[in-house]
């Protein structure tokens, strides 16, 4: 791997082992600008974990108690939803935001009010607006000031996003998905897909959020609905040294980016969201649709910067069209990196689950 610069300060053997696992994380993707920015990143953040946390790195025990999956493929994703999954409950305040976000003629007190119906958000929203994402001067201490001072497109995707990203809990039961990582993943992956936005000037770069927030809920719903099956697709991907998307392909017949697609229009959200889900994994709708495109590639920079699930042991393929579309360099992701970092930490602080 001669684009890795290292020095000669490097313990040669953890060296090694760093080089041979970013070698496997990017086997899949065509070499291209973006991919060796992206590496390099990786190689000094995976040296310096194998250094600093060298059990990240070893099998994880199974859990206990799990069965193996019974391997019957559902018929399609509709089929599989309609089995016992664990499908987070839409709450009602999320029904009502939606309404006022889409309805041309409400205004910022409308959103207001909805918000001030749910003590949590109003608590999350008002915590948000006083972080340091924001550099208001004045105390933000009521929901009216928080949407006057933030936008009433803005104070809405946050609302959107922070209501959406609570159904994601922690499971009671057996679990194999990691909820922080989960967490994590979902707000890295929309403040990049933001970041992009912002930066390739496609405008209404909070939409970006919220769909980045949102893009893997078809994976919560099929690793929370059975941990067996969860365990087959981790396995199989590793077995494989494919990505879970190819492994749930493989064992289900659809992937969860295609269910997550389905979920999310069946709450009616709006047709972008849908698209950002559907289309994450699928190259097709990544080249055509801007917000499956910018989603996709926020997806795999997330994952490639080490804001991933565990488990995989590779990154997949990213589609070079997408990225070319965006026009921007890679290395502005690698320049915004301490900017992106604390506002994933900051919002992860304010938003998590516990
Ligand atoms: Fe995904």
């Amino acid at each position: 791997m001669s684009e890795i610069e290292v020095t000669t300060t490097l313990n040669p053997e953890i060296k090694e082992a760093a080089i041979s696992y970013v070698k496997k994380l990017f086997s899949q993707s065509e070499d291209s600008k973006l991919i060796r920015v992206l590496k390099k990143e990786s190689f000094k953040r995976v040296y310096k974990k194998m250094v600093l946390e060298p059990d990240e790195f070893r099998p994880k025990p199974r859990p206990a108690g799990v069965e193996p999956w019974h391997g019957n493929k559902p018929d399609g994703p509709r089929d599989f939803l309609k089995s016992k999954v664990v499908l987070p409950s839409l709450p009602q305040v999320l029904l009502q935001i939606q309404q006022v976000i889409n309805d041309s003629g409400s205004s910022a007190n409308d959103l207001a009010e909805v918000i001030s119906k749910d003590p949590k958000l109003v608590a999350s929203i008002l915590r948000l607006a006083n972080s340091a994402l924001f550099s208001f001067r004045t105390e933000v201490d009521t929901p009216t000031r928080a949407v006057a001072l933030l936008g009433f497109k803005q104070a809405g995707s946050l609302a959107l996003a922070t209501v959406t990203l609570s159904l994601f809990k922690r499971s009671k039961g057996t679990s194999v998905l990691e909820v922080e990582k989960f967490w994590k993943h979902s707000i890295a992956c929309g403040v990049i897909a933001q970041e992009i936005a912002k930066a390739a000037d496609l405008g209404d770069p909070e939409r970006f959020f919220v769909g980045g927030m949102l893009h893997d809920i078809g994976l919560y719903v099929i690793f929370e609905t059975s941990a067996s099956l969860a365990l087959e697709i981790l396995d199989l991907a590793k077995q494989k040294g494919d990505c879970l998307y190819n492994a749930e392909q493989e064992l289900l017949g659809f992937n969860h980016a295609i269910l997550g697609g389905i979920i999310i229009k069946d709450w009616n959200f709006p047709h972008p969201l849908v698209v950002a889900a559907a289309g994450h994994h699928n190259p097709e709708k990544a080249r055509n649709d801007p917000d499956a495109g910018v989603v996709h590639i926020a997806d795999f920079i997330s994952r490639a910067l080490g804001y991933d699930l565990g488990g995989a042991a590779v990154l997949g393929k990213i589609e070079p069209a997408a990225w070319d579309k965006i026009g921007i360099s890679g290395n502005f992701f690698i320049e915004k990196l301490p900017e992106i970092q604390d506002m994933i930490d900051t919002i992860f602080e304010i938003l998590n689950p516990e």
